[in-house]
């Protein structure tokens, strides 16, 4: 009984530390550790995934406006544009949609999560949405501002 020592978690973390070479304790992500990333996956196939895939794909042909002018959903996996964006710019749209962002009367589908998602859920599912990125778009990505 020599008091607490938590040899498990202290080695946990040095695990973690060292699977993620890219996040460095910089980054304003958020946390980016096991457990949020599968909250965010299951927020994700709950809200995002009917739009956007359940593989992150994206709809069909998501380049050309649907018949009622609107753009179908991007892909969030490397092939779409969500990577070009910043940590805070993705974490808005996905709060307030993108209309919030698009001048007056611009007409989409991507309605915010506001009421349905608080902010560390949000984050949560833009974390999961990252870990399914390869290495090198991860890395550009941490870098737009
Ligand atoms: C009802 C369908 C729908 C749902 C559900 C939906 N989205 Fe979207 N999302 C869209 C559409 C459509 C766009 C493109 C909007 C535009 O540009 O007008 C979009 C765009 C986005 C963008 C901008 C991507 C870019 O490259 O510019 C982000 C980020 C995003 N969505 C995140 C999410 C997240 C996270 C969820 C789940 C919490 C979600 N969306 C749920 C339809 C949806």
């Amino acid at each position: 009984m020599t008091g607490p020592r938590l040899p498990g978690l202290a080695l946990m973390a040095a695990i973690v530390a060292a699977c993620s070479p890219g996040d460095d304790a910089t980054s304003d992500s958020g946390p980016t550790d096991a457990a949020v990333i599968a909250q965010g996956e299951t927020l994700y196939a709950d809200f995002c995934a009917s739009c956007h895939g359940a593989n992150l794909e994206g709809e069909p042909d998501w380049r050309q406006r649907n018949p009622d002018g609107r753009l179908p959903a991007p892909p969030h996996d490397a092939s779409g544009h969500t990577w070009h964006h910043s940590d805070e710019t993705l974490f808005n749209i996905t709060k307030y949609g993108t209309a919030a962002f698009a001048p007056e009367g611009y007409e989409t589908d991507m309605a915010g999560f506001e009421d349905v998602m608080s902010d560390e859920e949000i984050r949560a599912v833009l974390a999961y949405i990252k870990s399914e990125w390869p290495e090198d778009i991860r890395e550009i990505q941490s870098g737009i501002e």
